[in-house]
């Protein structure tokens, strides 16, 4: 038999040159269709997003800090399909808030310092996930259905259920559920994860910053309980928004409050920090449906969670800790896959047979190119010593562990990284790829350095101490050994380093010998072309997505394409780090492919201070899905500094505010998208 080549040798586009442009810029020969918005209603009779900051009801419209994505196909029917390039439901994650111009003249305070209950509930809806139903008129006319049945949307009030090893726990048990099964919404939805059987899992990533601790809250808790508030950062005596200050209050506001206030766990909102920072299930076919938490994929800054299904293996799901210093891990099920789960109707309760038994793991990176994955087993992690003030951390039980999946980290050595954010599988090799955004000196000074965290620089267009360390960031990528998820070693290598293009050091800061046609900072989006395209084939497209970093005084936020190679397809080179003051020198060794104009090119950049975040492709790899998150963040509504996606038309009023938005790209001349 003859293997058919169908990915490029050399990518099929031109590089977008870097800009500073309020609009999406993509090559020569493609357009961009603006899709849902910030606001869009998404029922009939909804009123159109007036985009003056009056609009209200954001449980019937896209969120805001549109993230993550994924086109979940369907037919002609209306029922699942995932060979469908023409109709399918869009599930996007809503982040946060540019909530500046969610209100006519951005957010208020009382006199007596609470806030009106009316602007809490929009900024609060605002947030989560939104199903929305795609449709392509015909040659890639795409449109969204405003009162499509499928359309929904998911908030931090939408009732879950609390799934696997740790449900039920004393330490989920709060005043909405008393037995602890049970809870209330998601928030700081970030990146994503499709399992094999047509579900979405959304990821809850900044939580701990939305919740307030009185000061009277230090005293009141156990010194157990206080080291774990800390080692997540809920620390807040206000929490992001103050809504739990709202007025007339409700419990969607008092539930942001988790100072203990009652007798027991069941009075109050104490424990309401533990119902978050987990994956969250949602059958995006099913609008009735519950999301169900799955606990045993532990709690943390979750990032994203990509799910490997190969054939009589167990289900994989490798998970981005997003802080700095965090860790990467990956979760095991007991059960092999079986394919005739990839079809069942009753999606949720395969994920109990794959997401609620299993394993959970996190990564070391050893030096000589190898890594093993430790078990986050009750019963074999050790008690956490005391760290500073916290006294030592005996572990209660397995749900302890998957609560304080930190906690139990730290206690087994994992190693600790440049902010771990997404990652990706090639669909060929099964090798995982994962961004490691930026860090910073006074988070990992100089002698912080490892052999996965490898460089610590400065950035001589930046000032201050975070233009010293990683400022750019770089992408890691591992191989199981034996190229099984069940695997607890692998082998590991650096992919690409982040670099601007005309540093002074090129020899030692820009190591993967990038150009002005793909040079980048800050990856943080990750994804590859799917199988059934064909550049998901043979040697499947790698698109990097950046997040600000450090390159925004001459770019804004950019995706790239790469055709990324294997693991040890790199050699090894010998650099030299620099402390700030340029007084210590550290030689270092690293390991990574150099890119070239062939095997890596900037595909687009973004309006004014947006991110690119979601990701996607139609199966047939004709229309590529992308979100664009925050554009004109730093505006105010007097004043927008962008005015997206308006101006991507040409020009537009100067008070006209900022959306997030999704776009869809194709080619002009119907092709697959950068062959
Ligand atoms: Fe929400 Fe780490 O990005
Ligand atoms: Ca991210
Ligand atoms: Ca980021
Ligand atoms: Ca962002």
């Amino acid at each position: 038999s003859t293997t058919v080549r169908v990915s490029p040798a050399v990518l099929g586009f031109a590089a977008v040159a870097k800009n500073l442009n309020d609009i999406v810029t993509v090559p020569e020969g493609y357009s961009v269709t603006v899709m849902t918005r910030l606001g869009d209603p998404l029922a009939a009779g909804v009123s159109a997003y007036a985009n003056d900051g009056s609009d209200d009801n954001f449980a019937q419209r896209i969120g805001d800090h549109g993230d993550a994505l994924h086109f979940f196909g369907l037919n002609a029917a209306g029922s699942r399909d995932d060979t469908s390039s023409t109709r399918g439901l869009m599930v996007q994650n809503h982040e946060n808030l540019n909530v500046q111009y969610l209100h006519p003249n951005g957010p208020t305070t009382n006199g007596d310092g609470s806030r009106p209950a009316a602007e809490a509930k929009k900024e609060i809806e605002a947030h989560g996930v939104s199903v929305s139903e795609y449709k392509d008129a015909g040659d890639r006319t795409w449109s969204y259905v405003q009162d499509s049945s499928f359309n929904r949307r998911i908030t931090p009030n939408t009732p879950m259920s609390l799934h696997g090893p740790a449900a039920g726990s004393a330490m989920l048990v709060t005043k909405y559920s008393s037995d602890g099964t049970a809870g209330r919404g998601t928030i700081n939805n970030c990146a994503n994860g499709i399992s094999g059987w047509a579900t979405n899992l959304t990821c809850e990533e900044n939580w701990a910053f939305y919740f307030r601790r009185d000061a009277s809250d230090a005293t009141a808790r156990t010194p157990r309980e206080l080291t774990a508030l800390s080692r997540y950062g809920v620390t807040s005596t206000s929490g992001n928004f103050s809504w739990s200050k709202a007025t007339p209050s409700d419990d969607m506001f008092a539930k942001w409050n988790a100072t203990i206030l009652g007798a027991s766990a069941a009075q109050d909102y104490r424990n309401e920090p533990n119902q978050y920072g987990w994956v969250v299930e949602i059958d995006p076919y099913d609008p009735a449906s519950t999301p169900r938490k799955r606990t045993a994929l532990g709690r943390f800054g979750h990032e994203g969670a990509f799910v490997q299904i190969a054939a009589g293996q167990p289900v994989g799901v490798y998970m981005g800790d997003d802080s700095r210093r965090e860790y990467l891990y990956k979760y095991v099920s007991n059960a092999s896959w079986d394919a005739a789960d990839g079809n069942a109707s009753d999606r949720l309760a395969v994920g109990d047979k794959y997401l609620d038994n299993g394993t959970l793991y996190v990564a070391r990176f050893d030096a000589d190119g190898t890594g093993e994955w430790l078990p986050l087993v009750f019963g074999q992690v050790p008690n956490r010593p005391a760290t500073g003030s916290a006294p030592e951390y005996v572990f209660a039980d397995q749900a302890d562990i998957l609560i304080n999946t930190r906690l139990a980290a730290d206690a087994l050595g994992a190693t600790p990284m440049d902010r771990p954010e997404w990652t990706a599988g090639n669909p060929m090799t099964g090798e995982i790829y994962l961004t490691l955004t930026n860090n910073n000196a006074s988070n990992r000074p100089l002698n912080g350095t490892d052999a996965a965290n490898p460089r610590h620089y400065g950035d001589p267009k930046l000032s201050g101490s975070v233009s010293y360390g990683n400022p750019n960031g770089h992408i890691i990528r591992l191989r199981e050994d034996g190229d099984t998820t069940a695997a607890t070693t692998f082998a590991w290598d650096i992919y690409l380093f982040g670099a601007d293009s005309t540093d002074a050091d090129p020899t030692n800061v820009n190591i993967s010998g990038l150009t002005n046609d793909n040079d980048f900072s800050s990856p943080d989006g990750l994804y590859f072309s799917r199988k059934t395209n064909p550049a998901g084939q043979v040697n499947p497209l790698l698109w990097i997505e950046t997040d600000d970093g450090a390159m925004t005084d001459r770019t804004n936020c950019m995706l790239l394409a790469a055709m990324p190679g294997t693991v040890g397809d790199g050699g090894a080179k010998t650099i030299t780090n620099k402390a700030s003051d340029g007084s210590t020198a550290q030689q270092a060794t690293v390991v990574g492919a150099a890119a070239s104009a062939a095997n890596l090119r900037r595909f687009l950049t973004g309006p004014v201070e947006c991110e690119i975040t979601g990701i996607d492709m139609t199966p047939d790899g004709r229309t590529l899905f992308v979100g664009i998150q925050h554009p004109g963040e730093d505006g105010t509504p007097a004043a927008p500094t962008s005015h997206w996606p308006d101006s991507q038309a040409g020009s537009a009023a100067a008070t006209v505010r900022p959306r997030s938005a999704v776009i869809a790209i194709t080619k002009d001349d119907g092709g697959v998208i950068a062959l």
